[in-house]
């Protein structure tokens, strides 16, 4: 492995674009080439022509994203935006993920008893249960399939309502309107779309306040931390919205990818199929691989020193995932999916106060969902062309918008 250099960042080098579509649904777009040989730190343009730091180097980024100069705050003039929906919702600061300490830490408390690994566990027979259901309607119906619609949305989504305490009869509508809010060009159609989830959950919260306690999450908020004052009605819908888009949508987009880049894989996929224990080593090296969250926003409210660079006060920092994930000092052939190799470190979920809040969940499902997949459907394969399958452009989480199968 190559020890990272780490010279002062040459501002006369023009900056690259960020982001770009990837060339390869589970690869970083040919165009970030540059970016990974800059380490720990380069420069990019974003979509509005301003400028911004790039993080590039494993540790360095581990290090950064659990400094407390770096602000999450979205709503703080200068805060870097990677597509104009972020523009669109600036207004108002997402719970958690847009809070800094110590409100995030007030936030945080509240649910990390709901997403521990021993809660994962217990809810693991209810996956397979809802895995098995989606694939009982496949084979029911018979090859081919569109993966995505059939399998990869539904299981999380009904995973997460479930959990949460929200109707799984109004997911169209929810996926719909995380949809938007992802994935939407138009700012005005953002925003509305964040009403329209904020207005549905608000009414679910309200009812959930005058109806019998239920064990799901949303239950626990409404009758537990609502009611005590711990937390208003605004930020129990704020809590909620996140916590409905993040757990369906990412988990989602892993599945249908993680399958996309195992059928390309068939090597791999067989030493799993010899071996389901190495399904776990799998999932993370499929995690580090892929991802799907590329483009994790912040800005320094202070100088911080990076090596012989300074980022100043007011500037924006992105962190790409999939750039840090393949940093050739931390990972050795970092481009090939090898799950013999340690894939621990990896960035996927973040790092530091933000870490994802629902990565044991994550990992139980994918765990579940893929390898439930490969083995149920032993001749799952590509029904089109695999080059032919669309993914999603780069400015939003990566992973497929259909994938055609067959079996
Ligand atoms: C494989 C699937 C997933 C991936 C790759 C993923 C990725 C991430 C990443 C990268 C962050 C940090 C963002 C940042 O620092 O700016 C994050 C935060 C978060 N994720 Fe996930 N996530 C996944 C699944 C889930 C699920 C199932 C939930 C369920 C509720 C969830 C809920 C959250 C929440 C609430 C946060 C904000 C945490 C905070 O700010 O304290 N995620 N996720």
């Amino acid at each position: 492995m190559k020890p990272a250099p780490n010279p002062a960042v040459d501002l006369d080098v023009k900056p690259v674009d960020f982001p770009q579509d990837r060339t390869c649904p589970y690869h970083p777009p040919t165009g970030y080439d540059s970016l990974r040989a800059a380490r720990p730190l380069s420069r990019v343009t974003l979509y509005d022509g301003r400028t911004a730091w790039l993080v590039s180097a494993r540790d360095t980024a581990r290090t950064l994203l659990s400094d407390p100069r770096l602000s999450s705050d979205r709503t703080k003039p200068g805060y870097p935006a990677t597509a104009p929906r972020f523009l669109a919702l600036r207004d108002r600061r997402a719970a958690l993920l847009n809070v800094d300490d110590p409100e995030h830490h007030t936030q945080r408390r509240m649910l990390v008893p709901k997403f521990t690994l021993k809660r994962a566990t217990a809810l693991r027979p209810a996956i397979r249960r809802i895995v098995d259901e989606r694939i009982d309607a496949m084979l029911a119906q018979g090859p081919p399939a569109e993966l995505v619609s059939a399998f990869a949305l539904p299981v999380p989504s009904t995973v997460i309502c479930e959990l949460l305490g929200v109707p799984y009869a109004d997911h169209e509508f929810f996926e719909e309107q995380s949809r938007l809010l992802l994935r939407s060009r138009d700012p005005l159609e953002v925003r509305a779309a964040r009403d329209r989830l904020d207005d549905y959950l608000g009414e679910l919260i309200d009812r959930k306040l005058t109806g019998p306690p239920g064990d799901a999450v949303l239950d626990g908020l409404v009758h537990e931390q609502l009611r005590d004052g711990t937390l208003d009605r605004d930020g129990a819908v704020a809590l909620a919205t996140i916590l409905l888009v993040a757990g369906h949508e990412t988990t989602a987009n892993m599945i249908s990818l993680g399958t996309y880049t195992l059928l390309q894989h068939p090597e791999r996929l067989a030493e799993l199929r010899a071996d389901p224990a190495l399904w776990p080593a799998a999932v993370e090296e499929l995690l580090r691989m892929l991802s799907i969250a590329d483009g994790l926003l912040r800005q320094a409210t202070e100088d911080i020193e990076v090596g012989a660079t300074t980022i100043r006060a007011g500037e924006g920092v992105v962190f790409s995932t999939s750039v840090i994930n393949r940093d050739d000092s931390a990972y050795s052939a970092p481009d090939t999916l090898d799950w013999h190799r340690p894939a621990r470190h990896h960035v996927a979920f973040g790092f530091g106060i933000h870490q994802c809040l629902g990565q044991n969940l994550a990992r139980a499902e994918l765990e579940i969902a893929l390898s439930a997949l490969f083995e149920r459907l032993p001749g799952l394969d590509f029904a089109i062309p695999a080059e032919e399958a669309p993914f999603k452009p780069g400015d939003t989480i990566q992973g497929m918008l259909e994938l055609p199968v067959t079996w």
